[in-house]
């Protein structure tokens, strides 16, 4: 299982998925619905991207979640949280959700990838941050994330009019 916010899919995310459906026999990305993290993307809109672009991997499936992750994962039986690493700042965090979902769930293991070179800067956050100030984010998130967030601005733009 791999989860995370996905506020919206970035390269990087894309990349994780593409080596974890090799790596794994299925592979179930999981979207948490957390409403208080006010998101840009709805639940809905985040798993119809995803949907999208993970379509080319048979063994990998789109869902989310609510409530605690190892829950989720016991009621999917999933065994192992995949989870990416970019750079040493990561890491604390990454630690602590990772000894924390042990001590919950002592049978799921956590198994971390490192995040490919080329995108190891590359965050969700800053993606909407340039995005928002005019900035290319090309190359950055796969295309139907791209053109859903050119429709969003051309929205605001036509509103603000
Ligand atoms: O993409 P993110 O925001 O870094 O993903 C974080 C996520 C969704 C993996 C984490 O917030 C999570 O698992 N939340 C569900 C609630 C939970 O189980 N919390 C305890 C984790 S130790």
């Amino acid at each position: 299982m791999y989860p995370g916010s996905f506020d919206p899919i970035t390269n990087g995310h894309l990349d994780l998925i593409q080596r974890g459906s090799r790596l794994f026999n299925r592979l179930i990305v999981s979207i948490l619905r957390n409403e208080g993290k006010e998101p840009l993307f709805s639940v809905e809109e985040r798993m119809e991207m995803l949907r999208e672009v993970v379509q080319v991997y048979p063994n990998v499936e789109v869902d989310s979640f609510d409530g605690l992750l190892v829950d989720y994962a016991a009621a999917r039986q999933a065994t192992v949280l995949l989870r990416g690493i970019r750079a040493i700042s990561d890491y604390e965090y990454e630690l602590q959700m990772a000894l924390m979902n042990r001590r919950l769930a002592p049978g799921l293991e956590t198994v971390f990838m490192m995040a490919h070179e080329a995108y190891s800067f590359i965050s969700s956050r800053l993606v909407k941050e340039v995005f928002s100030l005019g900035g290319s984010i090309s190359g950055l998130v796969p295309s139907p994330v791209e053109a859903r967030l050119q429709r969003r601005l051309s929205k605001s733009k036509h509103k603000g009019a």
